[in-house]
C-alpha cells in the first residue's frame, strides 16, 4: 500500500468516525446555537433589544392555583393548592415587534412560576398543538429556505418549496393556523406546551403528557371582516381592558400519553382521545401599562423545570436552551425592550 493510499484509507475512518460521533451526540448539540439565532435575524429582520422570536410582547402578573388532580399527578409544588406568583408574557410570533395583531399566525403565553423553596417552572406555550419543525437541523434547514436572496432581496420560492417538499412536517403548523380564525384577544386562544414531559407522583410512579392552556369561557375568534377591521394593533389594550373588567384564567390541562404513544416529537399530538386532566387555574392579575414590567429580561428556558417534572427525550426541546441564551445574551447588550 503506497503513502497516498494510506493517507486516504485514514482520512477516510476519521469521516466516518466524525459522523458515528456526530450520530451519537445528541440533537441539540449539533447546530450551532448562534447559527440558529443568525438564521432568525437573516429572516425577520434584526430589531436591535428585541427577543428574536416572540418580539412583539408584553408583561402581565398571573396567580396560578394547583388542584388535587395536579397533586395526584406530580409532587410539584406547583400543585400544591396555594397561589403561586407567575410572571407571564403574551407576545406574537417571530421576531418582528410591529409584526400584525389581525392575521392567522402564532401567539405565545410564556410563564415563570415563582415556587416556594427558590424553584422555578420556565414555559414557553404556543397557540398551535405543532411546532414549526421536528429538529434543530430541520428548523435551520427551513429558516435556510426563507432566508431572502442578498442579492434580489427575495425568497427563492422554488428553494422553499424543495426544502417543504423533503420535509413535510415543516408546513403542520402553518396548515394549522391557516385552518383556523384569527384570535379575538390574547385571552382567547389555546396555548400548548407541544413537547411532552413527564411528571412524577408521591409514589415515585412517572406520567408522561403534553399540556394546554385552555381560556376560561372558551375561546373565540374573528372573522375575516372583523380581523380587517381591528387593524394591526389591538392585543395589548384589548387585554389591559378584559384584565380591568374582570378575571381572565386559563385551565393548565394535560392530556396523558399511553405506553406506545410518540413523546419525542413537537410535530405530532397525542391521539385526541387520550385522557385529559385539569391540574389548575392560571389567573391573569394586571397587565403592564407599557413596554416594561419584570418579563423583559427574564429567559423563558423551557428545560427549567421544578422537582416532580422532568423534560421528554423531544430533541426541539433540549434544543431551545442555548439559542434562548444566545438572544437574551444579544439583547441585554443591546439593551432589552419589550
Ligand atoms: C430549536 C428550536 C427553537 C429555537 C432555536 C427557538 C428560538 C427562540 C428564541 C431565540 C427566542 C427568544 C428568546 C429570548 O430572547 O429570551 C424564542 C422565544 C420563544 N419560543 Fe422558541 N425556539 C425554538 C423552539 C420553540 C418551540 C418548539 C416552541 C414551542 C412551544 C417555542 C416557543 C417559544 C416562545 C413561546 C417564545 C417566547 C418566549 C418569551 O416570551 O420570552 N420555541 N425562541
Amino acid at each position: 500500500m503506497n503513502a497516498i493510499s494510506t493517507f486516504a484509507q485514514r482520512a477516510v475512518l476519521s469521516a466516518v468516525a466524525c459522523a458515528a460521533a456526530a450520530l451519537a451526540m445528541p440533537a441539540w448539540s449539533q447546530v450551532d446555537p448562534s447559527e440558529l439565532v443568525n438564521a432568525f435575524e437573516s429572516v425577520n429582520g434584526k430589531f436591535s433589544g428585541f427577543r428574536r422570536s416572540g418580539a412583539k410582547g408584553l408583561c402581565a402578573m398571573a396567580e396560578f392555583v394547583g388542584n388535587a388532580e395536579g397533586r395526584a399527578l406530580s409532587v410539584s409544588s406547583a400543585f400544591s393548592g396555594k397561589a403561586v406568583p407567575v410572571v407571564a408574557r403574551f407576545s406574537m410570533g417571530g421576531g418582528n415587534p410591529k409584526a400584525l395583531d389581525n392575521v392567522k399566525s402564532q401567539r405565545n403565553l410564556a410563564l415563570q412560576f415563582d415556587l416556594p423553596a427558590n424553584e422555578t417552572w420556565l414555559m414557553g406555550n404556543i397557540s398551535s398543538p405543532v411546532f414549526g419543525a421536528a429538529t434543530p437541523q430541520q428548523l435551520l434547514g427551513r429558516l435556510a429556505s426563507l432566508t431572502p436572496d442578498p442579492e434580489t432581496k427575495k425568497v427563492d420560492a422554488d428553494k422553499v418549496k424543495a426544502f417543504a417538499d423533503a420535509n413535510p412536517e415543516v408546513l403542520l403548523q402553518g396548515k394549522y393556523f391557516a385552518s383556523q380564525s384569527v384570535p379575538a384577544s390574547f385571552a382567547k386562544v389555546n396555548y400548548w406546551g407541544v413537547h411532552a414531559f413527564g411528571f412524577t407522583d408521591a409514589a415515585g410512579k412517572k406520567q408522561f403528557g403534553k399540556w394546554v392552556f385552555e381560556p376560561v369561557g372558551g375561546t373565540q375568534g374573528l372573522s375575516d371582516e372583523e380581523a380587517k377591521a381591528k387593524g394591526a394593533e389591538f392585543l395589548f389594550d384589548d387585554l389591559r381592558q378584559r384584565v380591568a373588567a374582570g378575571p381572565v384564567a386559563f385551565d393548565f390541562v394535560v392530556q396523558l400519553a399511553q405506553p406506545g404513544d410518540k413523546i419525542d416529537s413537537a410535530v405530532t399530538p397525542l391521539p385526541d382521545e387520550r385522557k385529559k386532566v385539569t391540574v389548575g387555574r392560571l389567573t391573569i392579575k394586571s397587565v403592564s401599562p407599557d413596554a416594561t414590567g419584570p418579563c423583559v429580561t427574564i429567559n423563558y428556558n423551557p428545560m427549567v423545570l421544578p422537582k416532580g417534572v422532568e423534560a421528554s427525550s423531544d430533541p426541539m426541546l433540549a434544543a431551545r436552551v442555548a439559542p434562548y441564551a444566545v438572544s437574551l445574551g444579544r439583547r441585554l447588550v443591546e439593551g432589552p425592550k419589550q
